[in-house]
């Protein structure tokens, strides 16, 4: 298979976890013969610097033009007080290319318990996912502005955009668990409100999914206390992007946190659901899985190379079972290594399980 790629290093420590995901992706194009060509593209704070804008235009023709794109991560304190910021870019590509489906699986690996800070016993089992709505709500309905001491954000959604995020959810529970929890604020937002009526009537075409509806904070609360609990989340822009990196906790680390941003059709973007991390950038600290994974994820997704995807899976798992450990999930047992030695070794796994299979 020949595929097209667009490849946004970003910022921080965006430009070392898409260089271990590159190399984790050429391991797999050799061992399954496929040839995958990346283009690598200016965005971010580093196309602030380069251009004065976060996303030029070529990046974006480039990555709608492609059959998938990558991203690191964007932002940094050296932007945080300008006119324009590097988030800006990431809302404007999301928007642009129409990817509304923010997938974000949470997974605790079965003997890996103990990764967690929480008590193993509460994680065990944990295998859920997030359907988070990303183009629309608070993120980008108008107004929005600021007057002098006073300022808007608006909350705003159409059924459209509530009915096709909800119809995803309902057709991925579907294929797992059948088990859908919708997260709103109901008891307080009409924009709730009207996501819950949505969520009753879509419930009706999947009598064999079973639907339930949280409010935010006691999801919140519940996704600490019992995360076994969950099969798929649906819920809008903020919420999910508050909850998913609460949810990190429970597989280990916000650094092994991959997602899939999809549209009805063209290109998906991946990208792991951690920032730019500015305090550990250039160390060698980043854990490269989140990237990894999401390698996983656009194989899976965007090409439909299951078996290729399910080997990036379990050379992770396999790396982690032998006791490698990047700082974020370095108890003190196990082999303390950097971002490079860790990638090295799932690179490694990878072209091995391929000759003693
Ligand atoms: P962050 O996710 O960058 O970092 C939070 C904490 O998690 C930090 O302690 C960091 O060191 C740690 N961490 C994150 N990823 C890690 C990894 N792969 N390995 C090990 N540790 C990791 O969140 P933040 O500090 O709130 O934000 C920093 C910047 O990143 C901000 O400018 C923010 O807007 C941006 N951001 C970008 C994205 C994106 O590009 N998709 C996502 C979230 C935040
Ligand atoms: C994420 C990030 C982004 C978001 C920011 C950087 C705009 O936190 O991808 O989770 O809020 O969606
Ligand atoms: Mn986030």
């Amino acid at each position: 298979m020949k595929k097209k790629i667009a490849v946004l290093p970003g910022d921080g420590i965006g430009p070392e976890v898409v260089k271990s995901a590159l190399q984790v992706l050429d391991g797999v194009a050799t061992r399954f013969g496929h040839q995958f060509e990346t283009t690598e593209k200016v965005f971010g704070g580093a196309a602030i610097d380069q251009e004065g804008t976060p996303l030029p235009d070529d990046t974006l023709e480039f990555c709608q033009g492609s059959d998938a794109v990558l991203l690191g991560a964007v932002g940094g304190p050296k932007w945080d007080k300008g006119n324009v910021r590097p988030e800006q870019g990431l809302l404007a590509l999301r928007k642009a290319l129409n990817v509304f489906a923010n997938v974000r699986p949470v997974q605790v690996f079965p003997g890996l318990e103990h990764l967690s800070p929480l008590k193993s016993s509460r994680v065990k089992g944990a295998d859920f996912v997030f359907v988070r709505e990303l183009t629309g709500g608070i993120y980008f309905s108008e107004p929005k502005t600021r007057n002098g001491d006073g300022a808007v954000d608006t909350l705003s959604y159409t059924r459209e955009e509530i009915t096709r995020i909800v119809e995803k959810a309902y057709e991925l529970a579907a294929a797992r668990r059948n088990k859908i929890t919708s997260v709103d604020k109901a008891n307080v937002l009409e924009t709730s409100k009207l996501w819950r009526e949505i969520v009753e009537e879509t419930a009706k075409k999947y009598p064999n999914v079973e639907t339930e509806h949280v409010l935010v904070d006691y999801a919140a609360m519940r996704m600490i206390s019992n995360p076994a609990s969950f099969d798929v989340i649906v819920t809008e822009n903020m919420f999910g992007d508050i909850l998913s990196d609460e949810a990190s906790v429970i597989s280990g680390s916000l650094g092994m946190m991959p997602s899939a941003s999809l549209s009805e059709s063209g290109p998906g973007l991946y990208e792991p659901i951690h920032g730019s991390a500015p305090d550990i950038a250039g160390t060698g600290k980043a854990n490269p899985i989140g990237m990894i994974l999401s390698i996983g994820m656009m194989l899976r997704h965007s090409f439909g190379l299951e078996k290729e995807a399910a080997a990036v899976e379990l050379a992770v798992f396999e790396t982690l079972q032998a006791g490698y450990r990047t700082q974020d999930i370095y108890d003190g047992t196990g082999t303390l290594v950097t971002t490079k030695e860790m990638v090295n070794q799932i690179h490694f796994r990878m072209l091995e399980d391929s000759t003693s299979a």
